[in-house]
């Protein structure tokens, strides 16, 4: 009896990671996705759709608008299961595709994140009153990130994307190779790959010294809409370390090697 449930249990065991995996597909309706999962809300205004979309399933909605729904699909699934990474569907985007989905991301971050948060830190640090130690260390943190986060998202789009886009359509283009090994002789994306710095491991750490040094006089409701804010940016970095980390640098491997066979 023993073995027979043994056998049993063996035979339909299924990874945990698997079982608890949701994902969209195209026939689902927008409308319930943004139901079950509203963090996709910024997701979806980045892959060109805003709300009002009535009953239109994903991929109604993708042709009306004339948007790759494939593309769509794997970008809103990454997001959704941080288990799901199919690195074989998202290597097959072209980089223009890729980086695309990255500029409006960084655009949104910094027109509209980082102001927010700003005004949230604001409005918090003036309304806790008797935490000056306190107070001081949060904003000096945040200064110090905010810093770092933009420098970091200017890196990447004056120094990284062009090269990106520039080594893809110099693939196409032989008689261009050599200008553009002389041109960028001293910039491998392997360089870049060792100083991609994490920037969510940073807000994690903001968010762990508010969660544990606010002073003890702080407004409840602003604490909690800032670090509601922190949480969702935070998740919003991983996402996006994640496709240029796994995706953009996977796909400029390839093409750097097949620009040095012709060296
Ligand atoms: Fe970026
Ligand atoms: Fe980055």
């Amino acid at each position: 009896m023993l073995l027979l449930m043994y056998v049993l249990l063996k035979s339909v065991y299924i990874p945990p990671n698997i079982i608890l995996m949701e994902l969209f597909i195209e026939t689902s309706s927008l409308a319930a996705v943004i139901h079950k999962d509203y963090t996709l809300l910024p997701v979806i205004n980045r892959l060109g759709v805003k709300l009002g979309f009535g009953d239109l399933t994903i991929k109604e909605l993708c042709d009306k608008e004339c948007i790759d729904v494939t593309f769509f699909m794997e970008i809103i699934n990454v997001f959704h299961n941080e288990s799901y990474f199919s690195k074989k569907k998202l290597l097959d985007f072209s980089v223009n595709v890729v980086i695309d989905y990255l500029l409006k991301t960084h655009k949104y971050y910094l027109g509209y994140v980082l102001p927010e948060q700003e005004r949230l830190i604001d409005l918090f640090l003036t309304k806790c009153i008797n935490g000056s130690k306190e107070n001081e260390l949060i904003r000096k943190f945040y200064n110090k990130f905010r810093e770092e986060f933009v420098n970091h998202v200017q890196f990447e789009e004056v120094k990284v994307f062009p090269y990106i886009i520039k080594l893809s359509e110099t693939i196409h283009i032989p008689l261009q190779r050599n200008d553009f090994i002389d041109q960028y002789r001293n910039f491998t994306i392997k360089g870049f790959e060792k100083e991609h710095g994490n920037m969510d491991e940073k807000m994690f750490d903001l968010k762990n010294i508010i969660i544990k040094y606010l002073p003890p006089n702080y407004d409840l409701n602003i604490g909690n809409s800032l670090l509601t804010n922190l949480f969702m940016f935070e998740k919003d970095l991983k996402n996006h370390a994640r496709i240029e980390e796994k995706i953009l640098i996977s796909k400029v491997k390839q093409l750097e090697k097949v620009i040095k066979k012709d060296e």
